[in-house]
C-alpha cells in the first residue's frame, strides 16, 4: 500500500516521465487556467486531484426510445466539454420572450477545475424486467445490483438511478451550474431522481483534509491505481479505461460521537485523531502495522477497527479509490422516537462516500460486506442512500459518452 503522499508522488512521476510532451504541456497550461480536460483516455473526476465541492446527481430515464437516449448523451457530452472549459452556452438570452440557453448563474466565474463524470446505472440496461433500449445483453457482470448490507436504512428517494453525473469543482456554484445545465438538456428524456452536495475543506498547509468526525480522511490510496481503478482488459470495449462508481450517503450520529472519549474514537478508527498516524505510531503515512500487539498480546489496532477491516491486504487485495465528500443538509426534527424525551432535532450530516474500482463485486461489496457486520464505526453511522454506476472509458473529440456501448448493441 502507498500513502497519499506516495500516490501524489507517483502522479507527479508520471507527469515528469511525460517530460515536455504535448499532453504534459497542455495539462500544465490547463492547470494554470484552472481547467481540467474533459476529453482523454479516462473520464475526468476519477483520478483528478479532488476539488473542494461536489454535486452528485442521479437521473431516471423517462423516454422509451433508444435514439432519445443517444441524443441526450450527445448533448451532455458537448455541454460537459463546454462547461469544463468554462464556456457559456451562446447566444446569451438575447430574446427575452424565450428561456435563455444558460441559467447565467455561473457567468463571470472561473472554470474552477470543473470535472463532469458520467455513470450508467443498471436501469439503463434493464428496468422492471424491460429491455427498453436493447442493451440488456450488454450489461456487464460487474454491474451486479449491490446486496442489502447489514444495517442499511436506504431511503428510496436517495438511492439508485439509471444514470449519474458527478460534477466536482473548486466552486460550489460552478458544480451545481453544470448539473443544472445538463439536466435542462434532458428534460424530455430523463428526470432528476436524487442529488447530494458535498464538500472538503483543505487545510492551507496542504495536509490531509478532515471529515466531520474530525479525523484525517484520504490518507491511504490503492498501491496500484491502474489495477484497482480501471476496468481490465476483459471488460467490454466501451468500459475499457472506465471504472465502477459506488456512492453511499452515510449519516453520522454527530451528537453521539461528540460525547464519546477521544481514546474510544481512535480505537474505533484505528488511527490517532489529531496526527492521523496509525494507533501507537507517530506519522500519518507510516504503514498501519496491523501485526503489532500490546503488552497483553492484544492487537494495537483492534480486530473491529475501521482501518483494519477496510485494509486491502486484510481482504485479499480488495482495493478502492475513495473520492468522498462531507455533506451537510442541516438538521431534522426526529418525531418518530419513543419515549417523547428522545425526540429532538439532530444533524443530517455525514459522508457522501464515493469510490471507484475495477470490479465492485471484489472491491466495495467484499470490503463493506464485512465492515457492515463488524466495524465499530457502525454505531455512529447509518447508510441512507446508495448507487452503483458503470462509468465508461474516456471520450475523444467527436465521440459521445458511451458511444461504443450503443454502437455494439
Ligand atoms: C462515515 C463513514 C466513514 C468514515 C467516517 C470513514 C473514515 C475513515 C478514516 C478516518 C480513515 C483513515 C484515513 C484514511 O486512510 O483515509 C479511513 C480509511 C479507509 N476507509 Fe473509511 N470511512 C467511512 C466509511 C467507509 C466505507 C463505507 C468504506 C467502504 C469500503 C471505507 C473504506 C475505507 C478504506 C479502504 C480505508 C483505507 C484503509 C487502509 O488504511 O488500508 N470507509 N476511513
Amino acid at each position: 500500500m502507498t500513502s497519499r503522499r506516495g500516490f501524489l508522488g507517483a502522479a507527479g512521476g508520471l507527469l515528469a516521465a511525460a517530460g515536455t510532451s504535448i499532453s504534459a504541456r497542455a495539462a500544465s497550461a490547463r492547470a494554470a487556467a484552472g481547467t481540467e480536460a474533459f476529453f482523454g483516455p479516462h473520464q475526468a473526476g476519477i483520478v483528478t486531484p479532488q476539488q473542494s465541492h461536489c454535486f452528485f446527481a442521479a437521473f431516471d430515464l423517462t423516454t422509451e426510445k433508444r435514439d432519445d437516449v443517444i441524443a441526450m448523451l450527445v448533448a451532455w457530452t458537448n455541454a460537459a466539454n463546454r462547461l469544463s472549459e468554462g464556456r457559456t452556452a451562446l447566444p446569451l438570452g438575447d430574446d427575452p420572450r424565450i428561456p435563455a440557453p444558460d441559467a447565467a448563474d455561473a457567468l463571470g466565474l472561473a472554470p474552477a477545475r470543473l470535472t463532469v463524470t458520467f455513470g450508467f446505472g443498471p436501469g439503463l440496461f434493464i428496468k422492471d424486467g424491460k429491455d427498453r433500449y436493447s442493451l440488456a445483453a450488454s450489461r456487464p457482470p460487474e454491474l451486479a445490483d449491490l446486496p442489502r448490507f447489514n444495517g442499511d436504512q436506504l431511503i428510496a428517494a436517495k438511492t439508485g438511478g439509471d444514470l449519474c453525473i458527478q460534477a466536482c469543482a473548486d466552486d460550489p456554484q460552478v458544480a451545481f451550474h453544470a448539473i443544472r445545465e445538463l439536466a435542462r438538456l434532458s428534460y424530455d428524456s430523463a428526470e432528476l431522481r436524487w442529488a447530494q452536495t458535498g464538500f472538503i475543506s483543505k487545510p492551507a498547509d496542504g495536509s490531509t483534509p478532515r471529515n466531520m468526525m474530525g479525523f484525517k480522511d484520504g490518507t491511504q490510496h490503492p498501491a496500484d491505481i491502474d489495477k484497482s481503478v480501471w476496468a481490465g482488459d476483459s471488460a467490454p470495449a466501451w468500459m475499457r479505461g472506465g471504472s465502477y462508481l459506488v456512492v453511499r450517503r452515510i449519516r453520522m450520529a454527530l451528537e453521539h460521537w461528540d460525547r464519546t472519549k477521544v481514546s474510544f474514537q481512535e480505537e474505533t478508527m484505528g488511527r490517532h485523531k489529531y496526527s492521523g498516524a496509525p494507533l501507537g505510531l507517530k506519522n500519518e503515512f507510516e504503514p498501519l502495522g496491523l501485526d503489532r500487539n500490546d503488552r497483553d498480546e492484544n492487537p494495537v489496532i483492534a480486530e473491529n477497527a475501521h482501518v483494519r477491516l477496510a485494509n486491502a491486504a486484510e481482504n485479499g487485495c480488495a482495493d478502492i479509490l475513495r473520492r468522498g465528500y462531507s455533506y451537510n443538509d442541516g438538521a431534522n426534527f426526529v418525531a418518530e422516537r419513543w419515549p417523547p424525551w428522545r425526540q429532538g432535532t439532530e444533524y443530517d450530516a455525514g459522508l457522501l462516500f464515493i469510490c471507484f474500482q475495477a470490479d465492485p463485486r471484489t472491491a466495495f461489496v467484499k470490503l463493506f460486506g464485512k465492515m457492515a457486520k463488524f466495524d465499530m464505526l457502525n454505531q455512529f453511522t447509518t447508510h441512507t442512500g446508495s448507487g452503483l454506476f458503470a462509468c465508461p472509458g474516456g471520450v475523444q473529440p467527436g465521440e459521445y459518452i458511451g458511444q461504443r456501448l450503443f454502437e455494439k448493441a
